[in-house]
């Protein structure tokens, strides 16, 4: 049995995993803002580092997996404390928890994504670069050009910031080559308190009109399942894969667009001449 950090624990896909891993005999330690073994707020760099801390502590420096579903949704006005908490409360809490996931040499990560990263229009590729850079004031401000409502494209380009970022470490030395399996799952529309909340707000034409070529909406129990499964040794050869639960959405948009071949600029020069390209 091991033991696991779930954030976003006291409430819908982090509570419903939370719930699964236990029921199943593992150890779960809950980080929330309320209701969890690690209360703390993850919108501030003193709530990640308590998150941090607190964390490895109980967990006695060394984790089999970490779940990260801590995440606000697109709500107008909240823009600022959006960028905090998913791009900073996910990259910051797995840079501080990467030993612990070395040192059991194979443990799994789930960084929660969304389909919003490739089924939003629009969302500008420079709001997207300075939340990777760092600078979540300007993302915030790029994301916000592109329309007077900006909480959706915020949200969109924080969730294609963290999976990048995700996928661009998964496969480095410190992360795959230290036994950490890291891969993110990206949910389409799935019945939680967040997604009641913009059902009940000014958004929710947009949400009730967004195609879902299944029909409804996904569950949380549903998801868990799906993380289950991303920590189980059925994911030892998984890294840097996104998991699409979405009822058909995202192929709805992008059937067209991948699978694509890499970018003959993109190849090590010893692979191009593997593939005996004509020149
Ligand atoms: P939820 O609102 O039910 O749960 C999110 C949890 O994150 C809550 O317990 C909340 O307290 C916690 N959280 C938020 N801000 C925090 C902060 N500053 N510090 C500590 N904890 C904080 O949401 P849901 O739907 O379960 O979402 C889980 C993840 O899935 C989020 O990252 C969300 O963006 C993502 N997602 C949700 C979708 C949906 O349709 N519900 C679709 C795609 C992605």
């Amino acid at each position: 049995m091991g033991i696991y950090v779930v954030t976003g624990a006291a409430s819908g896909m982090g509570k419903a995993s939370a719930e699964r891993l236990r029921a199943n005999g593992h150890t779960v330690i809950g980080v929330d803002r309320s209701d969890a073994d690690v209360v703390a707020d993850l919108s501030t760099p003193q709530g990640r580092s308590t998150a941090i801390r607190q964390t490895l502590e109980l967990a006695g420096g060394r984790l089999d997996g970490a779940v990260l579903a801590a995440g606000l949704g697109p709500v107008a006005g909240k823009e600022a404390v959006i960028a905090q908490v998913n791009v900073r409360g996910v990259i910051d809490l797995l840079v501080g928890w990467r030993p612990a996931l070395a040192a059991t040499g194979n443990s799994k990560v789930v960084v929660f994504g969304s389909n919003s990263t490739t089924a939003t229009p629009g969302v500008p590729n420079s709001a997207v670069k300075a939340f990777l850079a760092g600078d979540l004031d300007k993302g915030v401000k790029r994301a916000g050009r592109i329309s007077a409502a900006a909480a959706p494209f915020t949200y969109a380009a924080t969730k294609i910031a963290v999976t990048r970022w995700a996928r661009r470490i998964a496969v480095t030395d410190d992360w795959a080559g230290s036994g950490i399996r890291l891969n993110i799952i990206a949910p389409g529309a799935i019945s939680t308190p967040l997604l009641e909340a913009q059902l009940a707000g000014p958004q929710a034409k947009r949400v009730e009109g967004f195609p879902v070529p299944i029909g409804g909406f996904g569950d949380a129990e549903q998801i868990a399942e799906w993380v289950e499964f991303m920590l189980s040794r059925a994911a030892d050869f998984m890294v840097g894969s996104i998991v699409t639960v979405d009822g058909g959405t995202e192929a709805y948009f992008r059937s067209g667009d991948w699978p694509v071949a890499v970018p003959l600029s993109g190849v090590p020069r010893y692979l191009l001449q593997m593939f005996r390209f004509r020149s």
